[in-house]
C-alpha cells in the first residue's frame, strides 16, 4: 500500500495475535467485574506484541483510540484478545484489539471491548525508526487502513490545535 520507497512489506497475518487469560479473583473491581485498568493492561500488552511482531524492534505505546467497553466480564470468564495491525505511517503503526468472552460451552465469542492503539518504533536511543509497510490483500483491510488514515489526520490535527 503506497509503497514509493521499496519499503520492506509485511502482511497483517504475519503479526496478527491472540491471546486467552482467565479472569481471576485478583483481576476483579469491588463491584465483582473485571477490573478496567486490567482490561487495560492486557489490551497494552497485546497490541505491544503485535507492534514487536511486525517492527522487529523496539516499540512504545504513543496513544490510545477509541477505547470502549461494551460489556463487562466475571470471575472465570475466558478472555480472548485478538490484536492486528490496521493502519502504519513512517515510524507509527496502528493495532487494533478486539477482546471478547469466549463461552466455554460452545466457544461462542461475545465482543467486550474494542480499542486502537498506536506504537512507535524507536532505536536504541529511544528515536523513532521506520517501520515495514502494511500489504493490503482485503476488502476489510482496506477498509479498516482508511479508517486508521482518518485517525492519524485527526492525531495530527489535535497536536496542531491542542484540543
Ligand atoms: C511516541 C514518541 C516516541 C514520539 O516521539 P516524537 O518525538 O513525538 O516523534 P515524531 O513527532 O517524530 O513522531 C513519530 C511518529 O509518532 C506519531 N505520534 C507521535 N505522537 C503521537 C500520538 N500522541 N498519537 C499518535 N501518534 C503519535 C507521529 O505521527 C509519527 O508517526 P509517523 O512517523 O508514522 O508519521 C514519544 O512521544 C515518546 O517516547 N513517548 C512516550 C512513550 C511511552 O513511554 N509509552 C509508554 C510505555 S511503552
Amino acid at each position: 500500500m503506497g509503497n514509493s520507497e521499496n519499503r520492506l512489506q509485511k502482511r497483517v497475518e504475519d503479526s496478527q495475535i491472540e491471546q486467552v487469560f482467565q479472569v481471576r479473583p485478583e483481576h476483579l473491581n469491588g463491584a465483582g467485574r473485571l477490573f478496567g485498568g486490567q482490561l487495560m493492561a492486557w489490551i497494552d500488552e497485546v497490541a505491544a506484541l503485535v507492534g514487536l511482531r511486525h517492527a522487529q524492534s523496539n516499540i512504545v505505546t504513543a496513544s490510545v483510540d477509541n477505547l470502549e467497553f461494551i460489556q463487562g466480564a466475571y470471575q472465570n470468564d475466558l478472555i480472548v484478545l485478538v490484536g492486528r495491525v490496521t493502519f502504519v505511517g513512517n515510524t507509527s503503526m496502528e493495532v487494533r484489539v478486539d477482546t471478547y468472552v469466549e463461552s466455554m460451552v460452545d466457544g461462542m465469542r461475545r465482543p467486550i471491548n474494542r480499542a486502537y492503539l498506536t506504537l512507535v518504533a524507536v532505536d536504541e536511543n529511544g528515536k523513532p525508526q521506520k517501520v515495514p509497510q502494511l500489504c493490503i490483500e482485503t476488502e476489510s483491510q482496506r477498509a479498516e487502513w482508511e479508517a486508521g488514515q482518518k485517525r492519524k489526520a485527526m492525531h495530527i490535527q489535535r497536536k496542531k490545535e491542542g484540543f
